[in-house]
């Protein structure tokens, strides 16, 4: 771990505590469409060496590497990083992950592409941290090389906002129930979540979230901040356009060329 890590957000106990490794496994059909997508629009060949900031347990590093692509991720969480090291060596596959904090690491090599996926971006209240992800990824890419961002689409979170949602789910252990209350602090431009987790042992656990806001075009803005050309914004891995209807916004951007 680097010694400028920073690990006192919510997010390191958020993961660390919580059984959340059960949210990332995906079904195979969604997890296809986004393999496809990814590869078609970072333009991914064989041996071509891709970053996954944020990778959680390896779910799209690993597929990714499958198809024959080189990977490097890297996690905060140290039981994510564990099952994603254990499944690319059962796979034997051509992946590296790395436990760190993704405000700081750098992969060794620079990448031919790179991914931060499924809102794993603007967890600190603070814009200049959340920045740095985007400064690392910049670093970590050749010229002219893609990235993609895939973050909430918060017109969409404000059209459908739930002040409160429940969803149920297995684990080998018995069925868990997440309870999910959600606020707006609009003056901070910040969604709040607390979540209760009620275990098959019995055992309630207490999570609060935060998520900076941030509307498309503050995307767009903070990508070309950091020299991105070509951004392209979708809708889902469908590549739809992006509209008040998309829950989520991916940002598709190349790093300049000089
Ligand atoms: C919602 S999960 C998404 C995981 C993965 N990208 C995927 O699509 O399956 C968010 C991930 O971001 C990681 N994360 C959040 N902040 C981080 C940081 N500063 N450094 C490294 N990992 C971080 C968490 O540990 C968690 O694995």
């Amino acid at each position: 771990m680097n010694k400028e890590a920073k690990t006192d957000g919510w997010w390191q106990a958020f993961y660390d505590e919580t059984p959340f490794e059960l949210w990332l496994e995906r079904e195979q059909k969604e997890l296809d469409v986004t393999l496809d997508f990814l590869w078609q629009k970072l333009e991914l060949e064989p041996d071509k060496l891709l970053f996954d900031q944020c990778c959680g347990t390896g779910s799209l590093s690993l597929p990714l590497a499958a198809r024959g692509v080189r990977t490097i991720g890297v996690d905060l969480c140290q039981k994510f990083i564990a099952l994603a090291q254990k499944a690319a060596a059962d796979q034997a596959l051509d992946c590296r992950f790395y436990h760190d904090d993704a405000f700081v690491f750098l992969p060794p090599t620079k990448c031919d592409a790179a991914i931060n996926w499924w809102t794993s971006f603007g967890y600190d209240a603070d814009d200049s941290r959340n920045l740095l992800m985007l400064e690392r990824i910049k670093e970590a890419l050749k010229p002219g090389a893609y990235f993609a961002l895939d973050y909430p689409n918060v017109a969409h979170v404000f059209q459908n906002f739930k002040a409160k949602e429940e969803h149920q789910q297995n684990s080998p252990e018995g069925i868990i129930n997440v309870i999910r209350e959600t606020e707006l602090d609009l003056e901070r431009g910040l969604r709040k979540q607390r979540w209760t987790y009620h275990l098959p042992t019995g055992r309630t656990l207490l999570h609060q979230t935060s998520l900076r806001m941030y509307l498309p075009s503050t995307l767009k803005e903070m990508l070309k901040h950091y020299g991105f050309t070509d951004i392209k914004l979708f809708g889902d891995t469908e590549s739809s356009d992006l509209s008040l209807d998309s829950d989520r916004c991916i940002c598709l951007a190349r790093r300049a060329r000089s």
